[in-house]
């Protein structure tokens, strides 16, 4: 258990064992932002943006990660790439090196392998720099290719990328949105990475545009053998570039899979709620539509138990002190929820709840539901004047 400023964090896991199949392994990785309160600016409490989150990422593969607004993907994308900070808790190995034993001359020779695509292409383009330097900085700074070789490399990811290699001396804002996010694959690509985190890439731009930068990421991996972590709301586009999909909610990862599992069986209540707005293409099928209740709770202060039964149809009374086990239900298909637990997990979650409920869990389940019904009485009273 990490000590951090007077309030404790849990950081258990089971080290890894590196399996080179897999570019990426997470492990049980954590993130949290402290909150800052009082006259000396004490901790007071933390954001846990990404709470033990574990996945294994093949190379070559597209992982789309999926979850409402503020569950942890963008938090999760950037500590992945050590960009926010230290950890808080967990692994992040690389090609079986964890990223955060390095010193920062190694990180340094690493940027150039792990790159970040960002969803808003204007902010991420500086616009005093014509776009042949955009994309050659980092290029130059690494000392990637020989100076003479420079310009004609430059030329060919332009090539690569779409771009006319002879607008090169053109500014950010002489170009289209979808030429724009050209402009920053390309910049990506220019460091030759292994693996990309694509930050809702295709969010900004118009549905026909979004097609191609779509195509163009695909036929770049196809190429250059890329690995993709897509981040996405729009799960059409998850299914269409995606071989597995994680499903996050409040800071974890609630399920995991192959995109055809998971689309065609998924297994958690948030993920069936999340895929039933998907629009169904014949108009005769008919859309059973599962409405999530009430918003996503704060990650600085989450339900106890599995986070997600305050707003699940189908919670049981252990769901709302146990949190769940990660647990491997079908092969390659993991899921968190009791509803797929083994008589030994139940056992465990049983134990949990009972060890929840002693400790005055059940203390302040009863304070809430009190609250919320003097609330609602409150309420009643004041519209009946
Ligand atoms: N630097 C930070 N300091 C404090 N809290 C942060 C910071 N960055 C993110 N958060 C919080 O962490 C949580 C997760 O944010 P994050 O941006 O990762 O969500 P997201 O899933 O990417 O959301 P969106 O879909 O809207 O982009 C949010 O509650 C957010 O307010
Ligand atoms: S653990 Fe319980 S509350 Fe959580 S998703 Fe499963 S059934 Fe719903
Ligand atoms: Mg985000």
């Amino acid at each position: 258990m990490a000590k951090n400023n007077t309030i404790e964090i849990e950081n258990d896991y089971t080290p890894l064992t590196y399996d080179p199949q897999y570019i990426l392994m997470v492990n049980r990785l954590k993130k949290y932002f402290p909150i800052k309160g009082g006259m000396i600016s004490k901790t007071v409490g933390y954001v846990k943006a990404v709470d033990g989150v574990s996945f294994n990422l093949k190379r070559g593969t597209t992982m789309g990660l999926v979850g409402e607004s503020g569950c942890g993907k963008t938090t999760l994308g950037r500590t992945v790439l050590r960009l926010s900070g230290e950890k808080t808790g967990g692994q992040v190995l690389f090609n079986g090196q964890e990223v955060y034993d390095l010193s920062a001359k190694e990180m340094r020779a690493l940027r150039t392998k792990m790159q970040i695509i960002f969803q808003d292409p204007f902010s991420s383009l500086s616009p005093r720099l014509p776009v042949g330097e955009i994309i050659g900085e980092a290029v130059r700074e690494h000392g990637l290719v020989p100076k003479e070789e420079f310009n004609d490399y430059i030329d060919r990811v332009m090539d690569n990328c779409g771009l006319q290699p002879f607008h090169k001396d053109r500014y950010p804002h002489e170009f289209s949105g979808g030429q724009r996010q050209r402009i920053c694959i390309a910049r990506a690509l220019a460091l030759n990475p292994e693996f990309v985190v694509c930050d809702e890439p295709v969010s900004a731009l118009d549905v026909s545009i979004q097609a191609q930068i779509i195509n163009l990421l695909r036929e770049l991996q196809e190429k250059y053998k890329l690995t993709y972590l897509f981040i996405s709301h729009d799960l059409s586009v998850v299914e269409h570039i995606s071989d597995s999909v994680g499903v996050m909610y409040l800071g974890n990862l609630v399920e995991y899979g192959t995109t055809e599992d998971i689309f065609a069986r998924p297994l958690h209540p948030y993920t069936e709620a999340l895929f039933s707005a998907i629009p169904i293409p014949d108009p005769d099928a008919k859309m059973n539509r599962i409405i999530l209740k009430g918003s996503i709770p704060s990650p600085a202060n989450p339900p106890l138990g599995c986070k997600f039964h305050t707003r699940c149809e189908k919670c049981m009374d252990v769901c709302k002190y146990a949190a769940p086990e990660w647990t491997e239900v079908e092969d390659g298909h993991f899921c968190a929820c009791h509803l797929y637990n083994d008589s030994e997990a139940q056992s465990r979650a049983e134990a949990a709840a009972k060890a929840a409920v002693d400790a005055g869990g059940a203390e302040e389940e009863k304070e809430t539901a009190e609250y919320v019904s003097r609330k609602k009485e409150r309420a009643e009273a004041a519209r009946r004047g």
